[in-house]
């Protein structure tokens, strides 16, 4: 397996590999043995980043691989040169692997199309079909304060709807065997597919819930009839001290990042000792050099 797409085409084998090795490199970090020298791998990022496309440098440059970061905005792309044309022109150069976010949904199965069967790729986001590297290193932070996750209750909170996190964490929990996830938002952003959902905090109705997985509003993903009222999902859904106490929630928080303090959260809420945000941060730098190193 060289090619990471989506969580659902991964043997949960090969999941279990990636959260031994990410162990083994959190325990030695950053004594990292040099597996990726010689090899040169590519960065390509369509959208912004900061956490996926950063970790996988670091990871890459402490694992010896040399790093190409090609940023549409500085390349040919500008002058008209086509994607196709650009990977045929990385591959020209040698790359051995490539780590792509783009914004067009599912184009990873185009990528994967146009490459060797010796180049291997990582899906860093496509559109809001998949982000696997974050589903990996969340399950994994879940799994390292709940061993059994079948037995974890997550509540995910926000806008799922725009989120490409959450389908393939769902996938993910899904080879856990985790049973219990429900959703609380917004009806707009919560559709029909994502169930048992819930619009209205009531007293202590997140009581017995063990995470709440917050998401931030992902309006440069919203399409022209999608809207939301802002106060007010502020009023209802901001996780703060009143929403806590409220909702009897005493479990840990977690995002994906990047947060918008003082919408989705806030900065106390983020800062207290149950937030799980700066673990999954670092989680990431583990699990991405367990990755490349397992699919180099
Ligand atoms: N969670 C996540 O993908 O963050 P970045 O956009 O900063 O990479």
């Amino acid at each position: 397996m060289n090619k990471i797409s989506d969580i659902a085409s991964l043997e949960k084998d090969f999941i279990d590999n990636i959260f031994d090795l990410t162990s083994n490199i959190r325990n030695k970090w950053p004594k990292i043995e040099q597996v990726g020298v010689g090899k040169t791998i590519c960065l390509l990022f369509w959208e912004p980043s900061t956490r996926t496309k950063l970790s996988f440098e670091h990871a890459a440059k402490k694992l010896g691989f040399d790093v190409l970061d090609f940023s549409p905005e500085c390349s040919s792309i500008k002058k008209g040169e086509s994607f196709e044309d650009t990977i045929q022109t990385l591959l020209a150069m040698k790359v051995d692997g490539f780590v792509i976010r783009h914004p067009e949904d599912q184009i990873s199965k185009k990528i994967i199309s146009m490459l060797p069967e010796d180049v291997f790729y990582i899906n860093a986001g496509d559109g809001n079909h998949a982000h696997p590297t974050q589903a990996m290193l969340d399950v994994y932070t879940m799994k390292e304060k709940f061993d059994d996750l079948s037995t974890m209750k997550l509540t995910i909170l926000g806008d799922v709807n725009h989120s490409r996190v959450i389908p393939s964490q769902i996938e993910l929990l899904k080879k856990y065997s985790c049973a219990s996830i429900n959703f609380v938002g917004p009806e707009s952003l919560i559709s029909k597919k994502f169930s048992p959902s819930f619009s209205e905090i009531s007293k202590d109705s997140l009581a017995d819930r063990d995470i709440l997985f917050i998401l931030r509003v992902q309006k440069e993903r919203f399409k022209d009839d999608d809207g939301l009222d802002e106060a007010g999902f502020i009023k209802n859904f901001q996780v703060n001290n009143e929403f806590l106490k409220n909702s009897g929630f005493k479990g840990f928080l977690m995002h994906p990042g990047p947060m918008n303090i003082d919408a989705e959260i806030t900065r106390e809420a983020a800062n207290s000792e149950n937030s799980l945000v700066l673990e999954q941060v670092e989680n990431g730098l583990y699990l991405r050099t367990a990755l490349l190193s397992l699919i180099l």
